[in-house]
């Protein structure tokens, strides 16, 4: 899958800014009689819409409806567009990331009232569910990751988001939501997904493969565990300088460089006690298992969409583990009051800003990052500044 996203990436996405055309009569219909909105519809293969959309409306009293200020693009989304995703059907709205204002609070809802600015989950929760109540709530029987994908997303004016009360968080006075909007998705999952299941901590040595925004979200939330080296490993030259930036104590460049002669030189010859992978390739895979220390973890992140080989005959006297998730978004008030006390600076990983009505733009941006250095591109909401 990660192969597609790459070769996403590449391709210039066929984006297309529809009308109405395509719509069904009913929906004409709707769009007539019924208050609208802007949203950035899936359209099929390669094609994504700045469609008039009806504005959601409650469809449970746990519901919530959010006026949505800022969102942003996941590799997810490039997944979607390029038919990967079964579960996501043309003609749904995009998005899983996203801060807002409560429009709306369902009779059920007791956390929040119209009015409260919010952060939305990119993991929906009732909370009371057998995962839920262990504290997997990407496993949750009725949400998970459904926003963008079974149902409307976060990339539109409006989006309802069902089990409001455990899905949206409360962004506190104060606190310069400037790129809150990055502890929707990335932050929490690299700390859930990387860091804290890959067991990092103080003075210990960690690799991360993959200078993506998970990779350095990765780089920047492993370093509350205060470890003594964390490098990172990419073939992106632009990619590994802002990891440079953010803290890494070393980058290699491994399409250039032998990452293992230079991870075994830094580490006199151990390798390393943390291995997070945040590509989600083979060959990456397959690095990550080479780069393990006796008693390390080697952390997955990445997506893949094709078997990976284990090399039990090298590993299974060195007392390793590998550990797989799904973002629980479990650590979402922790980063939120991270940021709050200015000890997270989750704007570092904005690289573009585009008003919302510009949004194809925004993705043709986002799916060729090798070109323009995209990271994470920011979508305001409105006509005015894009700050
Ligand atoms: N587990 C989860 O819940 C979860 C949640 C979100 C994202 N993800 C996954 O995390 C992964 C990373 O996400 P992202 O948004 O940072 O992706 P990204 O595509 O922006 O970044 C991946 C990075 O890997 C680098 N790369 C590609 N091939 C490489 C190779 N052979 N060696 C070294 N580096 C290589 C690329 O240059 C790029 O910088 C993706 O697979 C994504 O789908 C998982
Ligand atoms: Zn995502
Ligand atoms: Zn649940």
């Amino acid at each position: 899958m990660q192969r597609l996203v790459r070769s996403a990436r590449h391709k210039p996405l066929a984006l297309t800014v529809a009308n109405n055309s395509n719509r069904s009569t009913a929906l004409n219909f709707a769009t007539r009689y019924m208050a609208t909105m802007k949203a950035l519809v899936y359209s099929g293969a390669n094609r994504i819409a700045m469609q008039e959309r009806p504005k959601p409306v409650l469809a449970a009293p746990t519901d919530a409806i959010v006026k949505i200020t800022k969102t942003t693009i996941c590799g997810t989304d490039l997944h979607i567009l390029k038919g990967d995703v079964a579960t996501c059907k043309p003609g749904t709205i995009l998005g899983h990331e996203g801060e807002g204002v409560v429009a709306e609070a369902g009779a059920a809802v007791t956390r929040f009232r119209p009015g409260d600015r919010v952060l939305v989950s990119c993991i929906s929760s009732c909370a009371k569910c057998e995962y839920c109540r262990r504290g997997m709530y990407s496993h949750c029987t009725s949400g998970g990751w459904i926003l963008g994908n079974t149902i409307d997303g976060t990339q539109a004016e409006y989006a309802r988001i069902p089990h409001a009360d455990a899905s949206l968080h409360a962004i506190p006075e104060g606190v310069n939501a400037g790129a809150m909007v990055m502890l929707s998705d990335i932050f929490p999952t690299a700390l859930e997904c990387g860091v804290q299941n890959g067991k990092v901590t103080p003075g210990s040595t960690v690799a991360i493969v993959g200078s993506g925004p998970v990779g350095l979200a990765a780089l920047m939330t492993a370093q509350m565990y205060s470890p003594a080296k964390v490098v990172v490993i990419d073939t992106d030259p632009k990619r590994l300088e802002v990891a440079k930036k953010l803290g890494a104590t070393e980058t290699i460049n491994n399409g250039t460089d032998d990452a293992l002669a230079k991870i075994q030189d830094l580490t006199g010859g151990k390798g390393c006690d943390t291995v997070i992978e945040a590509v989600g390739v083979p060959a990456t895979f397959d690095l990550c298992q080479k780069l393990l220390a006796p008693g390390g973890v080697l952390a997955n992140v990445g997506v893949h969409g094709v078997p990976v080989k284990l090399h039990l005959d090298q590993l299974w006297d060195k007392n390793i583990a590998i550990t797989t998730r799904l973002v629980d978004a479990g650590v979402t008030p922790m980063l939120i009051n991270q940021v709050a006390a200015g000890k997270l600076r989750p704007v570092d990983l904005v690289s573009h800003r585009f008003k919302f009505s510009d949004g194809e733009e925004a993705y043709r941006t986002f799916s060729q990052a090798s070109e323009t250095g995209a990271l994470k591109v920011i979508l305001k909401m409105g006509n005015n500044s894009i700050h």
